[in-house]
C-alpha cells in the first residue's frame, strides 16, 4: 500500500464521489470563466484537505450530506485563496502549470478567485447549519488576516520564530483545523471531540506548512513544481533561516536579511542564505519541530479506538511531514 492509499483506505468510495462532485464547479455558461475553471480543475492536486474532513467524520460517526458540502466548500475556499495568493506573490507557477494570473492576467485571477469563494459559501448554505457556516466564515477571515499580516511582516526588519508560527497558523493550519472540525461536526461529534479534532487538524497543518517551507531549501525544482528560493525572493522568512539567523547570525547575514526583506538580494545571495540555513542546522531544527507536533497528535489520537481511521490519520500526518512535493 502506498502512503496515499493508506490515508484514503477508510474513505475510498466517499473520496471518489467527492472528486466527481468537485468537478461540477467548472460548469458555467460564461466561456472565459469556463476556461479558467477548467484550467484549475486540470491540476486539482490530491485534494488533501477534504480527505481530512472525511476522515474526521468517519472517526466520529457517519459521512453524510453535510460532510460532502463542507468538504466541497473548504476545497473551493482553499482553491480561491491560492488563485488570489498567486496574484499577491506574483507567482507564475502553481502545481507545475502556469498560475491563473500567468495564463489569464491578474484581473481575471482576482475575479475567478472571488467566484470560487462565492461558490464555497453556497455549498456551506446547503448544510443549513449556522454553526458550520460560521466555521467557514471565520476561516475566510483568518486566511485573509494571515496573508495581510505576512505582507506587513515581510516589510518589517524582524526575525522571529513566534511571528513565523503566528503566520502559518493563520494562513495554513487554520484551514486544516477547519477541515477536521467540520468533519467532526458533520458526524455529530461531542463538543470536546470537535475541539480535539480541530487541534489535531491544526498540528497537521503546521507540519504541512513547515514541510512546504523546507522545500524552498532543496535543489530539485522539477519534483516540487515551483522554483526553490522563491519564499526568500518574496521577502518571506521561514523556519530554517529564522533558526539559523537567531542562533548563528553574523552582522553580514543580518544585513542580508534586511536586504532580503527589501527584495534586493541576487540569486547568488539567496543561495548563500539557503546554504547558511542548512549548514547551521535550520532544516534539521524544522524537522524536530514537526516531530514535536507529531507527538502531540499521537497523544490526542490515543483517546480513540477506531483503529482503521486512527491509522489513516497517522498516515496523513506522516505524509504531511515526509512528502516529497
Ligand atoms: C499560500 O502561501 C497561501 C495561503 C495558504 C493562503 C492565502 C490566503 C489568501 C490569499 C486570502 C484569501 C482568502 C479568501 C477567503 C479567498 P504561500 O505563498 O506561502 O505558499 P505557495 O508557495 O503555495 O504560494
Ligand atoms: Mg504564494
Amino acid at each position: 500500500m502506498t502512503p496515499f492509499e493508506a490515508i484514503v483506505s477508510p474513505i475510498e468510495q466517499e473520496y471518489r464521489l467527492f472528486q466527481s462532485l468537485y468537478a461540477e464547479f467548472a460548469v458555467t455558461d460564461n466561456p472565459l470563466l469556463r476556461e479558467v475553471l477548467n484550467h484549475i480543475v486540470h491540476k486539482k492536486g490530491k485534494q488533501m484537505r477534504p480527505i481530512l474532513t472525511f476522515l474526521f467524520a468517519k472517526l466520529f460517526g457517519e459521512i453524510g450530506d453535510s460532510t460532502y458540502n463542507s468538504a466541497l466548500s473548504l476545497e473551493l475556499i482553499h482553491t480561491a485563496s491560492l488563485v488570489h495568493d498567486d496574484v499577491i506573490d506574483d507567482s507564475s507557477v502553481r502545481r507545475g502549470q502556469p498560475s491563473v494570473n500567468a495564463s489569464f492576467g491578474n484581473k481575471v485571477a482576482v475575479l475567478s478567485g472571488d467566484y470560487l469563494s462565492a461558490l464555497s459559501m453556497l455549498y456551506m448554505a446547503r448544510t443549513d447549519n449556522a454553526q458550520m457556516a460560521r466555521v467557514v466564515g471565520q476561516l475566510a477571515q483568518t486566511l485573509s488576516d494571515g496573508e495581510l499580516f505576512q505582507l506587513f511582516e515581510s516589510r518589517e526588519n524582524v526575525v522571529s520564530e513566534d511571528i513565523y508560527y503566528h503566520i502559518i497558523k493563520k494562513k495554513t493550519a487554520a484551514l486544516f483545523s477547519a477541515c477536521a472540525r467540520l468533519g467532526a461536526i458533520s458526524a455529530d461529534a461531542s463538543p470536546d471531540d470537535v475541539e480535539i479534532a480541530a487541534r489535531i487538524g491544526e498540528s497537521i497543518g503546521l507540519c504541512f506548512q513547515i514541510r512546504d517551507d523546507i522545500f524552498d531549501y532543496s535543489d530539485s525544482t522539477a519534483t516540487i513544481g515551483k522554483p526553490t528560493g522563491s519564499d526568500m525572493r518574496e521577502g518571506k522568512l521561514t523556519l530554517p533561516i529564522i533558526y539559523a539567523i537567531r542562533n548563528f547570525g553574523t552582522d553580514e547575514m543580518n544585513s542580508m536579511i534586511t536586504r532580503l526583506k527589501a527584495g534586493e538580494l541576487s540569486d547568488d545571495e539567496i543561495h548563500r542564505l539557503i546554504n547558511f540555513a542548512i549548514e547551521n542546522g535550520g532544516v534539521d531544527y524544522a524537522e524536530q519541530v514537526m516531530d514535536g507536533y507529531r507527538q502531540k497528535v499521537l497523544a490526542l489520537l490515543a483517546n480513540y479506538d477506531n483503529k482503521v481511521v486512527v491509522d489513516a490519520i497517522v498516515a496523513y500526518l506522516d505524509y504531511a511531514i515526509h512528502r516529497q512535493n
